[in-house]
């Protein structure tokens, strides 16, 4: 076991001394959770100082971390790589600035912004007789041009003569900020919420008014949201809350979710400063590093985090302030500054840290906490309970959050039917799928399980498409499928289906089955303890339809165009009219009598051609005997005949309208070559559809 006497003394003998530690090592983290060496649970309200915002060790960073790191690790700036790229897209669209220059942490965010507003007030005053106007106890890192920005004397006295140019005032101070501002003003720098300063919170009003002056005076409004940034305070950004835009914006900490990255966005004319050969960093947005942010942005845009961290937020300082001792809470979301009556706050950080939770002050009167986002209610009373007795005063009582409910989406189970999945979960998925189809166009995925991550693949009945599809959504999502045939797995004749699925969700994280028979998946669904994905059955292929719907989506966009599907109605008809039909689309089948789905809204059926086909968008066809339906197999050749999809019955169609077919399609029967080969067919889009709707349903089961 490692020892914390041996660590602490080479730690004490060879680092530099400029950082005071806690007394314990720390050797592993999950969530909301840190680990010493002697197996102490922390509870970390801190988070790496805002900077693990999806919690320690979150699958989907260690993930991205693992996969980039297979693939490539650096390469510099001079060379082009994807994921750095795609994160300044992604940071454009939910910011709305216009470019990102990437750098290795905060401070150099800063230093990159203050580049850009001395370039910028050097073209306004080539005598270089321009300001750049920062706050009182703002905090803006620890290099040479940061710590100029930055008031507060303590980081300031030791490194003087500092960088000129500078003028503080007073924060939320608008006389102060309007006598201050003039035709030398060349930037305005302010932290929306001054972290280290207190935990303040800049006024709308005070914003608002510095955006003014800037427009007025031709002066760039710079934000640091460094530690406000990225979903800290329920929003993507805190400039969000006051209906401003800057012209700079900087990001760091929360950013890469645990890696080192940070950014300086900017927009209208401040992009257009830094000219080639203007700044330059080694490590500034390498491929690791941008990948993690994208998977950090990924997962807050995926899921409802930024919902709960306005419930958690507001449940940690209404309980703060309920503690005797407490004066005020200030900040936003889950950036919380307690103000202590008595100057005892960094007593009181010791003192929690016995009692192991993790917190820290911003002086001697002002507690900070700044928690995973992914921190729970629980948590967050466990929290206020050890505060409470460290202040020595009674726990404040659970506080009802008023009319904010807690959001809850069904987590991701069994998919044994369109049924299972709610109208979020469908959209959810649907656009999961076209982002990651995109982004594997740009970057292929290194593929590399993660260990604790199998899927069974009980196959009863063989396929090309869904184990193909399977497969490779499963490694590329680090999973390792366990492919087991009818043969491996002695379905109705060896052993009992329970049986077996209870010993393979004692092995596995998934089971992915394809049953002739849904009742046979209802009792493995019943007797597994993980997730079970239908495959297929006779009753429902519902992962074939979120492919089609996919490609529908694809090819018309949002418009509800009419769906006609042709022929049998089966388990894919069936799927494929339960979720198009719930998503809004107008379903028609269009084939004999006692060939028809069970009634559902939204659904049409009819056995003419004529009416069924006239102004489709899309024409569906299957073939004509589908599983258990082989002792039928004359009759339905005779009776399906006229339903055959050819060139006429398309002519009947939207001249629009595109072709589709699960497969494998019986060219000649159900369908004619003409119409599989013709330009309206979509069947290959399809089909490589089902790897991309497959992935993104899977990921989101496991979890990711
Ligand atoms: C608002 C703000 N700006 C800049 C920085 C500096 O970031 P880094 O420590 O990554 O250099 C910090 C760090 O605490 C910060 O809170």
């Amino acid at each position: 076991m490692l020892k914390y006497d041996t660590i602490k003394s080479l730690d004490t003998e060879y680092v530099a001394p400029t950082y005071n530690r806690q007394p314990a090592l720390f050797v592993q983290g999950s969530g909301a959770i840190l680990w010493d060496n002697r197996g102490n649970e922390y509870l970390d309200f801190l988070a790496g100082i805002a900077v693990n915002s999806l919690g320690h060790c979150h699958p989907a960073i260690v993930t991205a971390i693992t996969r980039q790191a297979q693939q490539l690790i650096h390469t510099s700036n001079v060379l082009l790589t994807a994921p750095q790229a795609q994160l300044a897209e992604k940071l454009c669209r939910l910011s709305g600035m216009d470019k990102v220059f990437f750098t290795p942490c905060g401070a150099t965010a800063n230093e990159t912004g203050l580049k850009i507003a001395k370039k910028h007030g050097n073209s306004k005053r080539p005598d270089g007789d321009y300001e750049i106007i920062t706050l009182h106890k703002s905090f803006h890192g620890r290099t040479i041009g940061a710590i100029s920005a930055t008031g507060q004397r303590r980081y300031q006295r030791p490194f003087e003569p500092l960088m000129p140019g500078i003028r503080h005032i007073e924060a939320n101070n608008l006389d102060e900020l309007r006598e201050a501002c003039s035709h030398k003003t060349a930037a305005i720098l302010l932290e929306p919420i001054m972290g280290e300063g207190g935990v303040l919170a800049l006024t709308t009003e005070f914003l608002v008014e510095a955006e003014r002056l800037c427009r007025e005076y031709d002066a760039l409004l710079m934000l640091d949201e460094v530690q406000s940034g990225v979903g800290r305070t329920g929003a993507w950004f805190c400039f969000q809350h006051h209906g401003i835009r800057p012209d700079v914006m900087l990001l760091a900490k929360g950013l890469g979710g645990g890696q080192p990255i940070g950014a300086c966005l900017m927009a209208g004319k401040a992009a257009t400063v830094l000219e080639a050969g203007d700044h330059g960093t080694t490590f500034g947005g390498s491929p690791i590093s941008a990948a993690c942010a994208l998977a950090v942005i990924d997962t807050l845009e995926h899921t409802d985090i930024m919902e709960q961290v306005k419930i958690t937020g507001k449940l940690l300082s209404e309980g703060l302030k309920q503690l005797k001792g407490v004066s005020e809470t200030t900040g936003m979301g889950l950036m919380i500054g307690a103000k202590l009556e008595k100057p005892i706050a960094r007593d009181v950080v010791r003192e929690a840290f016995d009692k192991k939770l993790i917190i820290n002050a911003t002086d001697e009167h002002t507690l900070r906490f700044v928690p995973p986002l992914i921190i729970t209610p629980e948590q967050v009373q466990q929290c206020l309970s050890v505060v409470a007795e460290v202040l020595g005063v009674e726990a404040p009582k659970p506080v009802s959050i008023g009319t904010t409910s807690r959001v809850t989406r069904k987590p991701y189970g069994d998919l044994l039917s369109i049924d299972d999945l709610m109208d979020s979960q469908i959209d959810d998925v649907l656009d999961l799928a076209s982002y990651l189809k995109q982004r594997r166009k740009l970057a292929q995925s290194a593929i590399t399980p993660v260990e604790g991550r199998s899927v069974a693949m009980v196959f009863e009945k063989s396929s090309l498409r869904t184990r193909v599809s399977f497969e490779t959504a499963l490694y590329e999502l680090g999973a390792h499928p366990i492919y087991l045939t009818k043969a491996d797995i002695g379905i109705g004749s060896r052993e009992a289906m329970k049986d077996v699925a209870q010993n393979l969700s004692r092995w596995c994280t998934m089971v992915v089955a394809r049953l002739y028979w849904q009742k046979d998946l209802q009792v493995l669904a019943d007797n597994s303890d993980v997730p079970v994905i239908n495959a297929l059955t006779e009753w429902e292929h519902p992962c074939q339809a979120l492919a089609d719907m996919l490609t529908i989506k694809e090819k018309f966009g949002d418009e509800k165009v009419k769906i006609t599907y042709v022929g049998d109605a089966n388990n894919v008809s069936r799927s494929l009219a339960k979720l198009a039909t719930r998503m809004g689309y107008p379903v028609t089948i269009c084939g004999p009598e006692n060939f028809r789905l069970d009634p559902l809204p939204g659904l049409h059926q009819t056995a003419s051609i004529e009416e069924g086909l006239t102004d489709a968008k899309v024409v569906y066809t299957d073939v004509w005997v589908s599983m258990g339906d082989e002792h039928e197999q004359e009759h339905r050749m005779k009776i399906f005949q006229p339903y055959q999809v050819n060139e006429r019955v398309m002519a009947i169609a939207d001249p629009n309208a595109i072709f589709l077919h699960c497969l494998p399609a019986r060219r000649g029967l159900e369908v004619t070559d003409g119409v599989m080969d013709s330009v309206q067919s979509c069947v290959n889009d399809q089909a490589e559809n089902r790897l991309h709707a497959q992935k993104a349903l899977l990921q989101r089961v496991l979890g990711l």
